[in-house]
């Protein structure tokens, strides 16, 4: 049985390139720390590491690891992340992880929970393969993260809520499953100064016919015009727990 959503499945299993095109957009953050600057002193990472929906490994490029292992249920994705020297590398859903309990120190799960369709049960395989005292991060987004974007496309490009776990559901949903949670927030927004970053994160999502870019070419320059940059709020998260049941 897979427990992968449609949704991740349409996104990400034959190509990099939709999530490529989102980092992408996050390259004009208001903070001179960048996201990964500013996650990476703050992710566990003790022991033997398992990150969850690993992408293309960019984390790594961040930070110094030990033994890791990298998980995604994408064959492009992994395909990617096998390049990573040093990375066991498996193809799995996040819903049915091919490990025994016990297998790890550390789980991350960076911006990935939003797109399973149950949430709850991958913490719960978290918790499973973790070994008691284990420590999960995961990294989530707000619902009102990034939403000067919403009305330039159709709802089902809207990327806001996806399955409804965001900063505001995660805290109570991970401690349900583990203690000593804490929540911790990204401190910037987006400053972006030309349109064509921002068509192509919305293209990302769902091509953008002709007559779509035009119009929101058209408005996202009005707004370059009146403010310097077409501002984009963030309100990003990374919580984190403890396995001592
Ligand atoms: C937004 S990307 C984040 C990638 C990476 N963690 C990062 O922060 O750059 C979400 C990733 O989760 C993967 N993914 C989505 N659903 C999954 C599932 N059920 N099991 C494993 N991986 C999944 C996707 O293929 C994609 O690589």
């Amino acid at each position: 049985m897979s427990f992968v959503s449609e949704h991740a499945r349409r996104q990400y299993a034959t190509t990099t390139a939709n999530l490529t095109a989102r980092m992408a957009l996050h390259s004009y953050g208001t903070n001179p720390e960048t996201w990964w600057e500013w996650v990476t002193p703050r992710l566990p990472r003790d022991g033997r590491v398992l990150e969850v929906g690993a992408g293309t490994g960019e984390l790594w490029q961040h930070l110094p690891h030990g033994p890791l292992t990298l998980v995604d249920f994408s064959p492009a994705m992994c395909a990617r992340l096998r390049q990573l020297p040093g990375a066991r590398v498996l193809r799995a859903d996040a819903g049915a992880l091919p490990f025994t309990g016990d297998a790890f120190d550390t789980v991350i799960a960076n911006h990935m929970l939003y797109h399973v369709d149950d949430p709850g049960l991958a913490l719960r395989e978290f918790a499973r393969v973790l070994a008691p005292g284990g420590r999960v991060a995961v990294a989530v987004n707000g619902r009102d993260h990034m939403a000067d974007l919403e009305d330039f496309g159709t709802p089902g490009r809207a990327p806001l809520r996806l399955n409804g776990f965001s900063a505001e559901t995660a805290p109570p949903a991970m401690a349900d499953v583990f203690d000593d949670v804490t929540v911790e927030r990204y401190p910037g927004d987006l400053a972006v100064p030309t349109s064509e970053p921002v068509l192509a994160y919305l293209d990302s999502w769902t091509p953008l016919t002709g007559a779509e870019r035009a119009a929101a070419a058209r408005r996202i320059q009005e707004r370059i015009d009146a403010d310097g940059a077409f501002r984009i709020r963030k309100h990003t998260v990374l919580v984190t727990g403890r396995l001592t049941r």
